[in-house]
């Protein structure tokens, strides 16, 4: 038995996410924890809403709310979301916890002690009706490279270029609307990054299990060489900057940036699940704690990764104190909307809210991971969709299963039968099933999610193969024990899919295993060389038919759906 920390990129608080949110990041780490907690390892999953910066705050004010209420608001929409997803997190927590705020300040004391924070004076759009410095994304204005009115402090979206925001003309204030704007000295606090390049590069040179996306993202950082950072910001809401226990003198209104914070927070989201469990967060992340035998991965969108495997590592690595560091990380490319951007203004595509008034989590998230954006961007459509749903879902697993309980409900007293050996029939079977559980188990090790999918679906699919030639129904007229043996191995083999499908619709695995009367400690990953498996139910077992599994998708549904979502062009 091993153990995993596992944690998945934190959602942003503005708002609820997109599907390709989803499938990006929470969702394959949910079905990572779920296939090592199954093979009977620990396993902490850790994840939480990323709750500063600058959108938060915009956010915030467009709702006509506090920020903090607006942020407990959300946290709580997202929490639930994940609920319905069937999101397995031992605890979902916000960056805007007491243990968040202690533990970044924290390490910004460490960086500082160790002479890699350094306090720099930066020219900076301030406004004087506001009576506050603007971050960029406050800051409007004329661009001046192609004269477009609406250009943001950071980049102009008519021409593409990016702008410092005191390059605006007539710039003015998004807050207050004021053209009252004065270009003005302020100091922040910068992280040295370049003193910290060398361990960074030798710690990427020994991570031989990233994936190459993951690499390759890190070097290309490295290889432009890295730069010194501000990590502190012209806002409220946020980590406050502290000097000697005290506020930082100059830095009053300023917070840390959401970057520095944000990622600290994978571990202030364990010592919130430890202070509220009781549990040990250092045995997790100090490796003089007991986490030198923690093996950590993370879950990502591409564009997280440079600060995965720079940024916070600078952090972690600059503070010289013995944290845990990243073992495997996972990255994804994007889910498009029918090869567009989902956006909520334009009305493209289904946010987790959404998905759920419509079907529940397994249905998403089968077709999601069948389709996970791994080698490239992977387009969501409904008739996607509505192919794989019906397919996979209805037609292979969920007709093998109600056929198999239907018969022996009928037939069988509802009981596993106990006549009739294994002949050459099922040898083979065996065969064949447990190369495929080899493989369905290589391919979660390896977190090859599409392909665990695949071999998945293959594996039903060799199911259904051995029932149609078995086919109990066809031989209970002639020949009993025959009968019995097929409907037994049927029965074995529907609850070999449902604990093997479990990390990927977990709702249905669990009723499949519920009807077959399975306790849950014998719910554990199969072996690939126990033979016993296809005769693993105690004979005489009283067996229930769950109700319908999945229900094929309608093609009035999905131009329904098309209407309230968009899609297609
Ligand atoms: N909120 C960020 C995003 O959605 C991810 C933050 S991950 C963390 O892109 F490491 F900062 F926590
Ligand atoms: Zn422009």
């Amino acid at each position: 038995m091993a153990r995993y920390l596992i944690t998945s990129a934190l959602p942003y608080i503005n708002g609820i996410k997109h599907l390709g949110n989803l499938a990006g990041s929470m969702l394959p780490a949910d079905v990572h924890a779920r296939f090592r907690r199954l093979q009977g390892h620990e396993v902490l999953f850790v994840c939480a809403t990323d709750e500063h910066g600058t959108p938060a705050e915009l956010a915030a004010r467009e709702a006509g709310m506090s920020v903090r209420d607006y942020c407990q608001l959300q946290h709580d929409i997202q929490r639930q979301a994940g609920t319905g997803f069937h999101l397995s997190f031992d605890w979902f927590g916000r960056s805007s916890s007491p243990q968040n705020y202690a533990l970044t300040q924290h390490f910004a004391q460490m960086l500082e002690d160790n002479g890699l924070l350094e306090e720099r004076v930066t020219a900076q759009v301030y406004c004087v009706d506001d009576a506050r410095f603007l971050p960029d994304r406050y800051v409007e204005g004329t661009c001046p490279k192609c004269g477009y009115v609406d250009a943001r402090g950071d980049q102009c979206d008519n021409c593409g270029t990016l702008l410092d925001p005191t390059q605006l003309l007539h710039p003015r204030s998004k807050i207050s609307g004021s053209t009252n704007i004065e270009v003005r000295d302020t100091a922040h606090l910068f992280l040295r990054q370049p003193l910290m390049a060398e361990k960074i590069r030798a710690w990427v040179d020994q991570a031989q299990d990233w994936p190459h996306l993951a690499r390759s993202i890190a070097y290309k950082w490295l290889d432009e060489g890295l730069q010194d950072r501000a990590i502190t910001r012209d806002l409220v809401w946020g980590v406050p900057v502290l000097k000697d226990g005290k506020v930082r003198p100059g830095f009053e209104n300023k917070v840390f940036y959401v970057w520095f914070d944000a990622p600290i927070e994978y571990i202030a989201a364990t010592q919130e699940w430890a202070d509220a469990t009781g549990g040990d967060w250092k045995r997790w992340w100090r490796t003089d704690g007991g986490a030198k035998d923690v093996s950590y991965v993370q879950f990502m969108g591409k564009d997280n990764v440079a600060f995965h495997t720079v940024s916070f590592p600078v952090t972690i690595l600059g503070s010289g104190e013995p944290w845990k560091l990243v073992d495997r990380l996972k990255a994804f490319n994007w889910v498009t909307w029918y090869g567009g951007k989902f956006s909520t203004s334009q009305k493209r595509g289904i946010f987790m809210d959404q998905a759920l008034e419509l079907l529940s989590g397994d249905y998403w998230r089968w077709y999601l991971m069948a389709n996970a954006p791994e080698s490239s961007d992977a387009a969501f459509t409904l008739e996607g969709f509505q192919a794989t749903v019906n397919s996979d879902l209805a037609n292979v697993l969920g007709n093998f299963v109600n056929r198999i309980l239907k018969f022996t409900d009928a037939k069988f007293d509802g009981q596993v039968p106990a006549q009739g050996v294994a002949g050459e029939a099922e040898a083979k079977l065996w065969a064949d099933v447990s190369v495929k559980i080899a493989a369905i188990t290589a391919y979660h090790d390896e977190m090859e999610f599409r392909k665990a999918a695949a071999e998945t679906r293959a594996l039903w699919a060799l199911g259904n193969e051995y029932l149609q030639m078995a086919a109990p129904w066809t031989a209970i007229k002639t020949d009993f024990t025959l009968a019995a043996l097929g409907v037994r191995t049927g029965l074995n083999l529907v609850a070999l899919f449902a604990i093997l499908a479990g990390p990927f619709v977990p709702e249905a695995a669990a009723r499949i295993l519920d009807g077959l009367g399975v306790p849950e400690s014998k719910r554990m990953w199969p072996k690939a060389d126990d033979a016993g498996l296809l005769d693993a139910l105690p004979h005489g077992l009283q067996i229930q038919v769950p109700e319908l599994l999945f229900a094929k998708i309608e093609d009035d549904q999905v131009a329904a759906w098309k209407l309230q979502f968009g899609g297609g062009g």
